[in-house]
């Protein structure tokens, strides 16, 4: 009876031997993976963080910057009257400063040369006038495309 019970016992402590380093193994891997899924939150987390942080932007909404769409350059006639050949032609036109050279040059000027009279000048009365044509304004369409030209305002 003893011996069986000896021979008894010892297959059940091997067994039990061999449980713990499985579930010593189990639980090696289970605290492995636990930091993983830790560093990964951390990381994952810290991401956003820097994405709403964004303080490069700031400087678009800050009080006093200019926008660049919004800096708008200004001319004195003296400015105006160093541009007065078919070359280099500028005028002003109610306050705007154009530079048409490149509408001269494109000779699609409905007028043709007579917009030459206008360079270097204030040419808000030559070009609502035409005195040297049918002596009306420019039609609406005309004035539609002063805007191509515009480089800036007329100052004093
Ligand atoms: C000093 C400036 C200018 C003068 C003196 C002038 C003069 C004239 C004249 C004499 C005509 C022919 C029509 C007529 O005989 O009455 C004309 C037509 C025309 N001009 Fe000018 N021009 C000037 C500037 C401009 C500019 C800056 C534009 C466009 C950005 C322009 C666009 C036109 C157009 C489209 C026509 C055809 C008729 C019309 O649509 O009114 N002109 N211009």
């Amino acid at each position: 009876m003893e011996d069986q019970s000896s021979q008894n016992h010892q297959p059940v402590s091997e067994s039990n031997s061999s449980d713990k380093k499985i579930s010593a193994k189990k639980i090696a891997g289970f605290v492995v993976a636990l930091i993983v899924v830790i560093i990964m939150i951390s990381f994952f987390s810290k991401a956003p963080e820097s994405d709403t942080s964004q303080p490069l932007e700031l400087p678009k909404n800050t009080d006093g910057a200019v926008d660049s769409e919004e800096i708008v350059l200004e001319y004195t006639l003296g400015d105006v009257a160093e541009h007065s050949t078919p070359e280099d032609c500028w005028f002003s036109i109610e306050g705007v400063v154009y530079d048409v050279t490149g509408y001269i040059e494109s000779g699609k000027h409905g007028g043709g040369d007579a917009i030459l009279v206008g360079c270097g000048l204030d040419a808000t009365e030559l070009f609502n006038t035409r005195p040297m044509g049918n002596g009306t304004p420019h039609s609406e369409k005309a004035r539609s495309f002063l805007p191509n030209f515009d480089i800036g305002n007329l100052v004093q």
